[in-house]
């Protein structure tokens, strides 16, 4: 496996591709849940810059924080709590431009100003939630949104082949 991360120059969309088959070929041959998702945030963070990426995993009827690259952060999250808990009940992305703005969004770190979470389901039911924070204003859009989705299905894909 190849452990240099290739960043190119373009726009979010490009990034997204060229990521892609990147985490795919970081995922090839390791089935540890936790070194894969630390990874995969790892990644992310570090071809975006996101102020904060992460994994809240369903654990013990809560969500529970699992690998992430930023600021310290909250470790149980409530099913029905958060951004993160709305994503988990509703089973849909929630893209969020302003978190002041959202109704029961909590706040980790104060420096967050927008963020997107998308549930990964597996046999119907969600096992986690992968968060990205922002510190700038509506920082996330659909090509957010669909290029992290893809990332979400290779999980879905792998995760009962994971330990
Ligand atoms: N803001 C999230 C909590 C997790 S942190 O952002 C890392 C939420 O409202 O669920």
């Amino acid at each position: 496996m190849a452990e240099d991360l290739v960043i190119i120059e373009g726009t979010r969309a490009e990034k997204y591709a060229s990521l892609y088959p990147q985490i795919q070929s970081l995922l090839a041959g390791e089935t540890d849940k936790y070194a894969n998702l630390a990874n995969i945030a790892a990644a992310v963070h570090e071809v975006f810059g996101f102020f904060w990426v992460g994994f809240y995993l369903t654990k013990e009827n809560q969500l529970v924080l699992g690998p992430f690259q930023g600021p310290v952060a909250c470790t149980r999250i409530p099913f029905h709590k958060g951004v993160c808990g709305h994503a988990y009940t509703t089973k849909e992305t929630v893209l969020v431009p302003d978190v002041e703005a959202f109704p029961g969004h909590i706040a980790c770190a104060s420096a967050s100003k927008s963020e997107i979470v998308l549930p990964a389901i597996v046999n119907g039911e969600v096992v986690l939630v992968f968060d990205l924070d922002s510190d700038q204003l509506a920082d996330f859009s659909e090509v957010d949104q669909q290029g992290l989705e893809k990332i979400i299905r290779l999980i879905e894909e792998s995760w009962t082949s994971w330990v």
